[in-house]
């Protein structure tokens, strides 16, 4: 079998999909692994480094992904920049593609690999059981982002974080309040935590709450009898009722708060409206919001998606990539999580494309020339 790893080209995408260490591994398990030149070097992966781990290094997209049987990338193929082409159409049909498909974000590259006959997985659609864990990319990158949109914070607030003393008298920390506690929330409250901030945050799902003060953080939160999870543990959509208390709650928080953390997104995908213009207004000159489900919509009313903006002295920024800010760690846990989804499946030196078991009937988009998504949640 041969795997394919092209340059990523959506803009101000610094990732790759194998790094060296990954391609090593597969190399071992007698699968042969090509490169299009350069994929690694946003990330600080030279093609040196994957030329010694057994890989070979191709001239262009075409030459690479043409003769490939699987292809690894880390995002949904797009068009190239010169009109009429695509990514789809340079690869092989009837080839496997494994990548952040997303396909509700997506619908066109869904289609066109659907029509090309392609095999397509998403990563994004892996289920979250035990079995599965090692290939969970969605928890790699979250974690990652949480990490990250608390440096953006501190690096936008005019403040410390830690509490200091000092010769010129005592500095109080920051207070900090993350809302969304799942994968990317949490490892905000531990970066803050680290920073020496005091930390609040709120979830709909109660099983949140012990989660938060492990870490040291205080846990505010709504009181109700409503079932705010599914069955596949993300959060579900609640009652206007709910949301009417909720932004009481976080109209009070935010005001009290130097850094706002967001990250709350529902089903996985879509991110709730929480704050609203006037709870900015609320917040203090100075303060900083952190929208880190600026791709999925935003959570706070200004956010603009991409953009850092100031708000009545209240600097909004809309990361929408967070983990492509930091390419080397970000691409080598994505290259671990899909080079463990490579190798459950490779048996007797084939990948055995066995469509019941649960994790590859739960990631595929397309086969055989149709969508075949299975229902999510
Ligand atoms: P996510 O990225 O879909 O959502 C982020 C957080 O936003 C969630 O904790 C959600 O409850 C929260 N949220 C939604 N609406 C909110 C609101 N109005 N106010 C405040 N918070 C709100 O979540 P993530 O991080 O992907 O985790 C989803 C679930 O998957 C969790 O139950 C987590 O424990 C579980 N999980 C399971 C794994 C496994 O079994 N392998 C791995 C990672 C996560």
């Amino acid at each position: 079998m041969k795997i394919a790893v092209p340059r990523e080209i959506r803009e101000a995408e610094r990732r790759v999909a194998l790094v060296p260490e990954s391609c090593r591994k597969l190399v071992k398990a007698g699968i042969e692994v090509a490169f299009e030149r350069g994929a690694g070097a946003q990330a600080f992966f030279p093609d040196d480094a994957y030329r010694e781990a057994g890989a070979t290094v191709g001239e262009n997209a075409g030459s690479v992904l043409g003769q490939a049987d699987f292809i690894l990338k880390v995002q949904a193929p797009a068009p190239y920049p010169s009109p009429g082409t695509h990514e789809v159409d340079a690869m092989r049909e009837g080839a496997i593609l494994l990548c952040t498909l997303m396909p509700s974000r997506h619908p066109d590259a869904v289609e066109r690999l659907a029509a090309r006959r392609i095999t397509s997985f998403a990563t994004d659609r892996i289920p979250r059981i035990t079995r599965a864990q090692s290939m969970d990319t969605l928890s790699s990158m979250a974690n990652i982002s949480g990490y990250k949109a608390v440096l953006v914070a501190a690096n936008a607030l005019p403040k410390y974080f830690p509490m200091l003393t000092t010769a010129a008298g005592t500095v109080l920390p920051a207070k900090v309040f993350v809302i969304g506690a799942g994968v990317a929330g949490l490892s905000a409250i531990a970066t803050a935590r680290r920073l020496g901030a005091s930390v609040e945050a709120t979830d709909t799902r109660p099983v949140a709450k012990e989660q938060v003060e492990s870490l040291g953080a205080r846990f505010v939160g709504v009181d109700t009898a409503e079932i705010a999870q599914d069955a596949s543990g993300y959060a579900r959509e609640l009652s206007d009722d709910f949301y009417k208390k909720q932004a009481e709650l976080l109209a009070d928080r935010c005001a009290a708060s130097d850094v706002v953390i967001t990250t709350a997104l529902i089903g996985g995908v879509k991110a709730p409206r929480l704050i609203t213009a006037e709870m900015v207004r609320g917040m203090k000159p100075g303060s900083v919001i952190v929208d880190a489900a600026a791709e999925g919509g935003g959570n706070c009313a200004l956010t603009r998606p991409g953009e850092t903006i100031v708000e009545g002295g209240v600097t909004i920024c809309g990361p929408l990539n967070l983990p492509a800010e930091m390419p080397w760690h970000a691409s080598t846990l994505y290259s671990r999580n899909l080079t463990a989804f490579v190798l459950a499946f490779w048996k007797d030196g084939r990948f055995t494309l066995d469509l019941d078991d649960e994790i590859l009937r739960g990631a595929l988009v397309t086969h055989g020339g149709e969508v075949r998504l299975a229902p999510s949640g």
